[in-house]
């Protein structure tokens, strides 16, 4: 094993104690001869509140696998902050991965409670892809698309009850930026709309699912979320085509109009008529993609009562990234820009909670979206919005 050849820096995050190489010398992470990013500690942290909820809920100590391990940052934090962890074991398929990661269990005193591998992911994940050697949780977190990994995974955990969680960061296919890697990496088009980080976790859901579906796997999301340069999902797996088939009957497209902004979901394309119902100009689509729900709110409220009980470093956004799942409604599909909005109609913003209380006063589902600042998810129409919008002006 040879020695560490490049500049290190001891830092602590959550429980851990970490040596990991001097940022200060690279722009980028990436460009780091082992990544560690500390924007990243929020994904992390609620990957500790996730596993720790579904060990209590499936009542049993888990065996948890991360093929793409980097520092090991991820394990270490798993085995020191959520008690009763059956097994950990890590891989990545850098040499100097593997001998940081090492530095980095002894400096914990992990090395006789965390096995470390190194090679390439799917070769580590095929060796547990047999009865009594599967796992209980699997956490994808690459540099760019989870999807090559995600067969291999889901061959590797248990298919009753295992839980896959994702990463996803190349943002420029997923939100239609780069249409063609969109098709290569999700077999479905993006659109790039002001609601394209929803399209972003609808489509990688889609190929969660339909990648689980060819082996009678029925995967369905606990929490899934968009935030800072990245999408995230957590699924939980059951086994069985009745459950499969359920699922794909809420896969569908989103018909959208850039004339006037739009848009509608639908499973069947050929039902949709090609021009806008509202100016009639031609329509596009987006999709395949999930049109069911992004999070289960009761595993939502479990959450946020696990991180309500500790003192995780990034503890503030995430109580305010569940309580903005918990207002949102995510069977409403898409949100609306109303700064864009009221440009388009050339009318002055009024104040959020003043649209929102307008609009669930006439009947309508309103709330905030966790994926925009400046954005309502609601079941009313792109005119309906602006017309309560000018109707609050006139009477102001
Ligand atoms: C984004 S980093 C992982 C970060 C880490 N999970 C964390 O929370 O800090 C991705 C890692 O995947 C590793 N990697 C990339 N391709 C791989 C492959 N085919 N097999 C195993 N590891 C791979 C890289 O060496 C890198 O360390
Ligand atoms: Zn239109």
């Amino acid at each position: 094993m040879k020695p560490i050849s490049f500049p290190t820096i001891f830092i602590t995050e959550g429980k851990a104690r970490l040596n990991i190489p001097d940022m200060n010398s690279y722009r980028v992470p990436t460009e780091a001869p082992v990544f560690y990013n500390f924007i990243m500690e929020m994904n992390r942290d609620i990957a500790i509140l996730v596993v720790k909820v579904y060990q209590d809920q499936q009542g049993h100590p888990l065996t948890i696998l991360l093929p793409l391990a980097a520092t090991g940052v991820r394990g270490i934090r798993f085995q020191l902050e959520i008690t009763g962890i059956q097994k950990i074991i890590m891989n990545d398929v850098s040499p100097e991965a593997y001998v940081l990661m090492k530095q980095n269990l002894q400096l914990n005193n992990l090395s006789d409670r965390i096995t470390i591998h190194n090679e390439d992911a799917l070769h580590f994940l095929n060796s547990f892809a047999r009865r009594g050697q599967r796992a209980d949780v699997i956490d994808i977190d690459p540099f760019g698309s989870p999807s090559r990994f995600l067969d291999s995974a889901l061959r590797a955990l248990k298919k009753k009850s295992g839980l896959i969680c994702l990463t996803a960061t190349d943002m420029a296919p997923l939100c239609g930026v780069k249409q063609e890697a969109c098709l290569r990496k999700y077999g479905g088009r993006s659109l790039r709309t002001e609601y394209c980080h929803e399209l972003a976790v609808r489509l990688c859901l889609n190929t969660l699912i339909t990648t689980a579906a060819r082996y009678e796997i029925a995967v369905t999301p606990l929490l899934s979320y968009s935030i800072d340069h990245y999408i995230r999902i957590y699924a939980h797996l059951q086994s069985g085509a009745l459950k499969v088939d359920a699922l794909l009957h809420q896969l569908g497209y989103i018909v959208h109009c850039f004339q006037c902004d739009y848009r509608n979901a639908t499973s069947n394309l050929l039902a949709t008529h090609p021009s806008c119902p509202n100016c009639g100009n031609p329509l596009d689509y987006a999709g395949p993609l999930w049109l069911g729900k992004l999070y289960d709110p009761s595993f939502c409220e479990r959450l946020l009562n696990e991180n309500n009980q500790r003192d995780l470093g990034t503890k503030k956004r995430i109580q305010k990234l569940l309580q903005q799942l918990l207002e949102e409604d995510s069977t409403i599909i898409t949100y609306h820009n109303i700064h864009r909005i009221c440009q388009q109609h050339k009318i002055n913003a009024s104040p959020f909670q003043e649209i929102i209380q307008a609009l669930q006063k006439q009947g309508f589902s309103a709330s905030r979206t966790h994926f925009s600042r400046v954005s309502i998810r609601t079941n009313a129409s792109r005119t309906q919005i602006a017309q309560i919008i000018q109707k609050i002006q006139q009477s102001d």
